[in-house]
C-alpha cells in the first residue's frame, strides 16, 4: 500500500507576462508555446530529476480551445521534449487554474501516487479573450439562477465597492498605485528575473525579438493620475484600469516533489505544503471567494491569519484584494501582502496566475527565515476563491533582526 506523503514545491518559472492584443510582444506566438518554454526552463535549471520519473503534467487554461486546448498538459510535455512515457492533463478552474494544477497534482503525491510532478497554467487573452467562444447556459439569466453581470468580472468589482462603501475609490487607486511601485522596486533590486524564461518572440513589428520582461508595468502611476482614468465596467463606477489587472499572455509551471523524492534527489525544495482549500461564493461579488477559501484553508492547517508571515494575493481587482484585507483587519499597506506588487502591476493571464503567486512566495521565503507560514490565495469567476498555505522550508524560528 502507498502511504501518505508531504508534499513539496521544488521551483517554478514562468514567461515574462505580455500584454494582450495586437501591440503585445507575444501577439505572433502561440499559448502552447509559452507553457513549453516555460516548461524547458524549469527542467533545464531542475536536471537532477531524471525525465522519466515525471509522473503527470497538469497545465490549466480558461479558454480549453484552439491552441490551449487539445489535453495541453500532455501536448506541452511532449512538444517540451520529455520521454513519451511521461502522461499529462488539462485543467480549468478559470483563474484558479494553475493552482488547480498544483494541489491536484499535490494530492496526488500527497496520498502516496506520485513522486514527481509537474503543475501549471498558461492563458493568452490576446489570443482568446476573456469567455470567448464560451455558450453560459440562458437558464442562468432566464431563470434569475445568476445576474447576467456575473459573467463580467469588472461588474462583480464594482458590486464589492457596493456592498463595502468604506472600501473607497481612494483606496483601491492607492492600492493599485503601490503595486505599481513594489513591483518596480522589486525588478530594480533584480528579485523577480530569476524566474522568468525569455521566450524568443516575432514581435508586432514582424522583427525577431526576445522577450525578458513583464511588459504591462506603469512604474510612473500617480494617484492624480489614476483619478481621471474612465471606469469602464459602469458609468461613474469606480473600478478602473488601474485598479484592475490587465489583459495579459502568459504561462507558468512548477515542480513538485514527495518527501521521498526529495531525499531521493537530493532536491532543496523552496516550499512545503500545509493546506489548501477551495470555496464558493455569489457569483455577482466572485471577488470575496479568497475571503472562506482562507477561512477553510486556515482550519484545516490548525492555524490562524496571525501565523500567516506572508501574503500572495492575486491582485484581479484593488477592490477585492483590499476586501480580504478588511476581513481579515490587515492594513491596506500591510508589508507582508505583495511585497514585490501584484497583478494589477505584473498582470494576470488567467490560468497561470496561481503559480506566479506561489514563484514569488517561494522567492521572498529564502529572503525571510523568520517567517514560518505564507498563504497563495485568489478569486476565481463565477464565484469561488482559492488559498494554499505553505511552509517555509528556510525558518529558523528567529525573528529578523531590525535594521
Ligand atoms: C480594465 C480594462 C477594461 C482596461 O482595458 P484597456 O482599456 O484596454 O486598458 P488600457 O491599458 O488601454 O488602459 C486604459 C487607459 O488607462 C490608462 N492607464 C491604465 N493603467 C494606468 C495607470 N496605472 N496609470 C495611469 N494610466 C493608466 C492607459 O494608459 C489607457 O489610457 P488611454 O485610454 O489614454 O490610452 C481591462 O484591463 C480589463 O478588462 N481588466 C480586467 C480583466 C479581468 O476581468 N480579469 C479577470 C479578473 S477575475
Amino acid at each position: 500500500m502507498a502511504e501518505l506523503s508531504d508534499v513539496y514545491f521544488v521551483d517554478g518559472t514562468r514567461t515574462p507576462f505580455g500584454r494582450a492584443g495586437e501591440k503585445g510582444m507575444y501577439w505572433n506566438t502561440r499559448a502552447d508555446d509559452l507553457v513549453v518554454k516555460a516548461m524547458k526552463g524549469l527542467i533545464e535549471r531542475n536536471a537532477e530529476i531524471p525525465k522519466d520519473r515525471i509522473d503527470d503534467v497538469a497545465i490549466a487554461a480558461t479558454s480549453q480551445t484552439g491552441d490551449q486546448g487539445l489535453t495541453l498538459g500532455r501536448t506541452a510535455a511532449i512538444l517540451a521534449g520529455l520521454p513519451q512515457t511521461v502522461p499529462g492533463l488539462a485543467v480549468e478552474r478559470m483563474c484558479a487554474g494553475a493552482m488547480t494544477s498544483v494541489t491536484t497534482m499535490a494530492a496526488s503525491i500527497g496520498v502516496g501516487m506520485y513522486d514527481v510532478a509537474i503543475a501549471g497554467g498558461v492563458e493568452h487573452m490576446g489570443r482568446h479573450p476573456i469567455g470567448s467562444n464560451s455558450d453560459p447556459n440562458p437558464r442562468f439569466v432566464a431563470e434569475r439562477i445568476v445576474d447576467s453581470g456575473a459573467l463580467n468580472m469588472g461588474v462583480t468589482a464594482e458590486r464589492i465597492h457596493d456592498r463595502f462603501p468604506h472600501l473607497t475609490k481612494e483606496r483601491a487607486d492607492r492600492y493599485g498605485m503601490l503595486s505599481q511601485h513594489k513591483l518596480q522596486a522589486a525588478y530594480e533590486a533584480g528579485k523577480i528575473q530569476p524566474d522568468l524564461v525569455p521566450v524568443a518572440v516575432i514581435g508586432p513589428d514582424g522583427q525577431w525579438g526576445l522577450a525578458t520582461e513583464d511588459e504591462g508595468r506603469r512604474p510612473e502611476t500617480t494617484m492624480e493620475g489614476l483619478a481621471t482614468l474612465k471606469t469602464p465596467f459602469r458609468p461613474h463606477g469606480r473600478v478602473t484600469a488601474g485598479t484592475s489587472s490587465p489583459l495579459t499572455d502568459g504561462a507558468t509551471v512548477s515542480l513538485l516533489a514527495s518527501g521521498a523524492a526529495v531525499k531521493e534527489f537530493g532536491l532543496a525544495p523552496k516550499m512545503k505544503l500545509v493546506s489548501f482549500a477551495f470555496a464558493g461564493v455569489e457569483p455577482e461579488i466572485m471577488g470575496i471567494g479568497p475571503i472562506p477559501s482562507t477561512e477553510k484553508a486556515l482550519a484545516k492547517a490548525g492555524l490562524t491569519i496571525d501565523d500567516i508571515g506572508l501574503f500572495e494575493l492575486n491582485e484581479a481587482f484593488a477592490i477585492q484584494v483590499l476586501s480580504l484585507l478588511d476581513h481579515f483587519g490587515i492594513a491596506d499597506d500591510d508589508p507582508r501582502v505583495n511585497p514585490w506588487g501584484g497583478a494589477i502591476a505584473v498582470g494576470h493571464p488567467l490560468a497561470a496566475s496561481g503559480v506566479r503567486l506561489m514563484i514569488q512566495l517561494a522567492a521572498q521565503f529564502a529572503e525571510h527565515p523568520e517567517v514560518h507560514y505564507g498563504l497563495t490565495a485568489m478569486c476565481v469567476g463565477l464565484g469561488q476563491g482559492g488559498t494554499v498555505i505553505w511552509e517555509n522550508p528556510h525558518y529558523t524560528g528567529k525573528k529578523k533582526k531590525q535594521k
